[in-house]
């Protein structure tokens, strides 16, 4: 029987490692015995902040709704977020974070054998989506801590489907220019979909990032991906969105979305986000506060950093991190190792309030001796 159940799994999911998750505050101070309101996550890209007051108002103002399905099509969130990004509500889908976006992409799209160029290290549900369809990675390593674009563009093959760019990108916090992916989409064939993945596009300072919503309005094969997890700070409510100027790829992914697959509390919650002139600004003035405090931090210390354009920083303490790791969590403070992605000597930490970067810092001299 156990065999039965065994051999009707499909081989093309063997070769997946499941996503890590930062570690739950509540799994540390179960392990580890400490009070959990003790305890500091800075290990999952989460603003410190916590999400606009306008938000939480709507949550309450629409409990009574969990009885009824959501809005199946997100109509109201849509055309808030075409409001607010100038761009048309048919040129937008919504997801259960913009994870559900790629696992569409991967279900619409990939067939046995495709081909999906991204990063190395990728962000790690690019390579999950792509196996769990039986298609191919094609993992081109990052330069200088970015991707490698004309590299990229030359991994393409007729295989090729899509290629996923994180810009920034996670773990590493390094962004591409306009140029170069201006560079790069001349460059690849306009039968392969460019998915731009800007979860934290609303962080990023820097004048010569891409306007992508351009590419968008030029009607290119590219599919914006953005969300409401980071600087809106709802990522336990799961809500992201795709956008994008071609209506046949958009029909693609509408076909294989579930019916209601964004709560409707998510989607009030999003909406009332967009409508909060402040929750933007007050989010990259805290974050680009404790960017300067970390930097100042880890130069004194002798620590390398990678520059962040996101709201998280990769360290390089040097040493193994994953017993400073072990060592940070009987601290209560959760960061992220690097060893995952690649970089044994390095952490990936959140930028986190003020009392919360002090804290960290605190702890990680302490555990460097
Ligand atoms: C680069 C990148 N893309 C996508 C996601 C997924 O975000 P969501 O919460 O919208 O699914 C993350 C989350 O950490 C991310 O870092």
């Amino acid at each position: 029987m156990q065999s039965d159940i065994q051999t009707a799994y499909r081989a093309a999911i063997d070769g997946i490692t499941p996503y890590a998750p930062g570690k739950p505050i509540e799994e540390v101070a179960r392990e580890l015995g400490l009070d959990p309101t003790t305890i500091i996550k800075l290990a999952s890209n989460e603003n410190p902040l916590g999400p606009s007051p306008k938000a939480l108002a709507a949550i309450t103002a629409h409990l009574g709704d969990v009885r009824l399905y959501p809005d199946s099509d997100g109509y109201s969130l849509r055309h808030a977020l075409a409001a607010h990004l100038g761009l048309d509500a048919t040129q937008l889908i919504i997801g259960r974070g913009s994870d559900e976006i790629m696992h569409f992409l991967a279900v619409a799209y990939l067939e046995p054998g495709d081909e999906v160029v991204m990063g190395d290290p990728p962000f790690s549900m690019y390579e999950i989506s792509t196996l769990t369809m039986g298609a191919v990675p094609v993992k081109v390593p990052l330069k200088e801590f970015a991707h490698d674009l004309p590299a990229m563009a030359a991994a393409v093959t007729p295989r090729t489907k899509v290629i996923y760019i994180a810009n920034p990108h996670n773990p590493t916090g390094a962004l591409n220019t306009r140029a170069e992916v201006d560079a790069f989409l001349a460059a690849v064939p306009p039968s392969v979909l460019v998915v731009l993945d800007e979860a934290y596009c609303e962080y990023v300072t820097r004048a010569d990032y891409p306007r992508s919503l351009d590419y968008v309005r030029e009607g290119r094969n590219v599919l914006v991906m953005r969300t409401f997890s980071k600087i809106y700070a709802l990522a336990g409510l799961r809500v992201g969105y795709g956008i994008c100027g071609r209506p046949d790829v958009l029909a693609a992914l509408h076909q294989v979305r579930e019916p209601f697959n964004v709560a409707n509390l998510t989607q009030w919650a999003a909406i009332a986000s967009l409508d909060d002139p402040e929750q933007v600004p007050r989010s990259i003035a805290a974050n680009d506060a404790g960017k300067a405090y970390l930097y100042g931090q880890f130069a004194r210390m002798g620590l390398p950093y990678v520059p962040t354009e996101a709201n998280f920083i990769l360290v390089d303490l040097k040493q193994p991190c994953k017993e400073v790791f072990g060592k940070l969590l009987r601290e209560g403070v959760i960061v992220r190792t690097g060893d995952p992605f690649g970089y044994p000597t390095m952490i990936r930490v959140t930028i986190g309030t003020t009392a919360e970067n002090t804290r960290f810092i605190g702890a990680l001299e302490k555990v460097l001796g």
